[in-house]
């Protein structure tokens, strides 16, 4: 998963920060079976290859590639992975990586393993499944893990959180090749291919934080998810800032006070600071006091004046929400985020097919 227009998932610090939620959410049970389906030194082509994480994460497991290479879009990330995995067996390249499956199709790189981590939701999952299973020709493998599958979720609970999903989701839908489902899509299409699908398992992320905060750099990976869902919501994303940036900005210029004393004046405010929003009144929410609320008191900062993308605007038609809802929901999660109260989960497939 899963970046929207604005905030940007091809961006070496998000990567790093998610690989450690990856990490935990891996299904062991497809990583044992690709273990002992693969040759003693595959060859391996990484689609969307990222910073090259694929790298470490098969040495980890004692596979040792013959021969790797990755292919990303985006250039900022092959310099990195250039620089993090020098080797003579090991080549990046920037370019679309569905294109240069079918090149690798026609003999000019013979892999036995093809990755696409955290992928397959960018791209036109079917064409990239049966690019990729015909780069590694028949008996080859091509291994999916975190691929996104159409369920975001957020704790505590908070009243708008089925609306601002369906709008998060759409907005990911909207853009060309992409696909919130394209976990059950893979699966669907690998079990109808000629080839066999070896296994399949969930690799949902979850994030929280532990005692100590969140852990690894996972506040900064959760600042950018809820940078991806703000620019769904709003037309500057909530704020016109990076992720980093508001993160940091909320942590400095929040004021439970101020909010408490303007926006939510009927609300516990130390609930309100401590998180649990699921407790007020929607109704009262919509129809009262968030919506009435002075944006200068309830901000603190800029999401009071964000305006509603067309999406969400339109989706908010259907509903008794209001934009003001959309708001307080943006600004309750990312203090959550800041207190270490905010748990989100992603729901994701890993997938083996055998070609
Ligand atoms: C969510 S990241 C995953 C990166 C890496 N596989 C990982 O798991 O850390 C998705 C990557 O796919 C790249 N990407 C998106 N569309 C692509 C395409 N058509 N061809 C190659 N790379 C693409 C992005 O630049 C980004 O680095």
């Amino acid at each position: 998963m899963t970046g929207t227009e604005g905030h940007d998932h091809a961006d070496t610090r998000y990567l790093d920060a998610k690989a450690t939620v990856d990490d935990r959410a891996l299904d062991r049970r497809v990583a044992d079976r690709l273990r002992e389906e693969l040759p003693p030194s595959p060859t391996v082509f990484d689609a969307g290859c990222g910073t090259g994480v694929t790298l470490p994460r098969l040495r980890e497991w004692g596979v040792e590639p013959a021969g790797y290479r990755g292919v990303d879009t985006d250039a900022g990330l092959v310099a990195a992975a250039r620089e993090r995995h020098a080797a003579d067996t090991v080549s990046f390249a920037v370019g679309d990586a569905v294109a240069a499956a079918r090149e690798a199709a026609d003999g000019s790189f013979d892999p036995d393993l093809a990755v696409a981590g955290s992928f397959l939701d960018l791209v036109p999952v079917g064409e990239a499944v049966d690019t990729l299973a015909a780069a590694v020709g028949p008996g080859g493998l091509v291994y999916a893990p975190f691929t996104f599958d159409g369920r975001t979720t957020f704790a505590p609970a908070h009243p708008a959180d089925d609306l601002v999903e369906r709008i998060y989701h759409e907005t990911i839908d909207a853009q060309p090749g992409r696909n919130v489902r394209a976990g059950r899509a893979a699966v669907d299409h690998c079990r109808r291919a000629d080839g066999q699908l070896l296994a399949v398992g969930a690799s949902d992320w979850v994030v929280r934080a532990n005692d100590d905060g969140y852990p690894n750099d996972e506040r900064y990976f959760l600042s950018c998810i809820l940078g991806f869902v703000a620019d769904a919501l709003f037309v500057d994303g909530g704020d016109g800032e990076g992720p980093t940036d508001s993160a940091e900005a909320e942590s400095v210029d929040a004021d439970p006070t101020d909010r408490a004393g303007g926006a939510v004046a009927d609300a516990d405010p130390t609930d309100r600071a401590g998180g649990t929003v699921a407790d007020a009144d929607p109704t009262d929410r919509a129809g009262g006091t968030v919506a009435d609320a002075d944006p200068t008191d309830r901000a603190g900062g800029t999401v009071a004046d964000a305006d509603p993308t067309d999406r969400a605007a339109t989706a908010l038609t259907d509903t008794d929400h209001t934009a003001a809802d959309l708001r307080d929901w943006l600004q309750c999660r990312r203090r959550q985020a800041e207190a270490g109260e905010l748990v989100y989960t992603a729901s994701q497939f890993d997938v083996l097919y055998r070609a």
